[in-house]
């Protein structure tokens, strides 16, 4: 399944019609497609391994840091293979649907240099493209990793997961554009009515992008979990997919 949208120069919102002014001027070139291809897949991978690099310890050399970001974008790229296939371990009974934000290669707003080799996507018969952004909608009914499970659960249950937008890509509305990608697929491709997300409760600039797209607070982690994880609580966010009635 592979479709195509041309993204609005405004942050405007096909579910809920709302236009939103942005901080730094969208790249109207940009594309948000569903997609699993594989070489979109490693685009993907390595958009998450630079949007999620702030977890590259920062005392490593420069060829060690090189080395790593490889081997997450190796093992990303594994990963989301499988999952997409249904033969990831834990994912059998999901639906997972990938979507990638693109730009041309071409395209004069991105300096090349700031991006992982693996961005580029190259398929037959399509102008080489730059993966800026992707994450995942993950549908089914028991979904993995859900110590903190949303409660709206009527019917199939879709949350999103792998968030990321290359830094060079930022605050110019590509998450927003995906999120209401992935909000209108849910709601009218899989009847899902209410899309869910985990962000760590520190992570404000998530938390504003989420709130901004209409997602609510519904849980939190208690104090005692955090403690026990090991990590920061993480906070439960719901937005509500209204489905038309004929
Ligand atoms: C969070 C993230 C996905 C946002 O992507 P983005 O494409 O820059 O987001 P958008 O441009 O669509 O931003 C939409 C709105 O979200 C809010 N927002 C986004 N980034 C923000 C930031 N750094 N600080 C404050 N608000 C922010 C703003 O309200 C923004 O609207 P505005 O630009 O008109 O003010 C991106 O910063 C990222 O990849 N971060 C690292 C990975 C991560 O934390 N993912 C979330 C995991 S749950």
């Amino acid at each position: 399944m592979a479709s195509s949208v041309v993204a609005p120069s405004r942050g405007v919102s096909p579910v809920f019609g709302r236009a939103r002014a942005r901080r730094r001027p969208s790249c109207s070139a940009i594309t948000v497609d569903v997609s699993s291809h594989a070489s979109d897949v490693a685009g993907a991978a390595a958009c998450r391994a630079l949007s999620f690099s702030q977890n590259v310890p920062s005392d490593r050399s420069a060829f060690a840091k090189r080395a790593h970001v490889a081997m997450k974008i190796e093992n990303e790229t594994t990963s989301l293979t499988n999952k997409l296939r249904g033969a990831e371990v834990g994912y059998e009974d999901v639906k997972v649907v990938l979507i990638v934000a693109r730009a041309p290669a071409s395209s004069a707003q991105y300096d090349i240099r700031e991006f992982d080799p693996a961005s580029l996507s190259v398929r037959d018969g399509a102008e080489t493209s730059l993966i800026v952004g992707s994450l995942d909608i993950n549908i089914g009914d028991r979904l993995p990793a859900e110590e903190l499970a949303g409660t709206r659960s009527l019917g199939r249950r879709a949350y999103l997961s792998n968030v990321g937008v290359a830094p060079a890509a930022r605050r110019t509305g590509v998450a927003s554009r995906m999120i209401e990608r992935a909000s209108t697929i849910a709601r009218d491709e899989y009847a899902v009515h209410a899309l869910y997300v985990h962000v760590q409760h520190d992570n404000d600039a998530a938390i504003a992008l989420y709130e901004r797209s209409d997602f609510i607070r519904e849980a939190r982690e208690t104090a005692a979990a955090e403690s026990t994880l090991g990590r920061p609580a993480r906070v439960l966010l719901r937005r509500d997919l209204r489905i038309h009635q004929p």
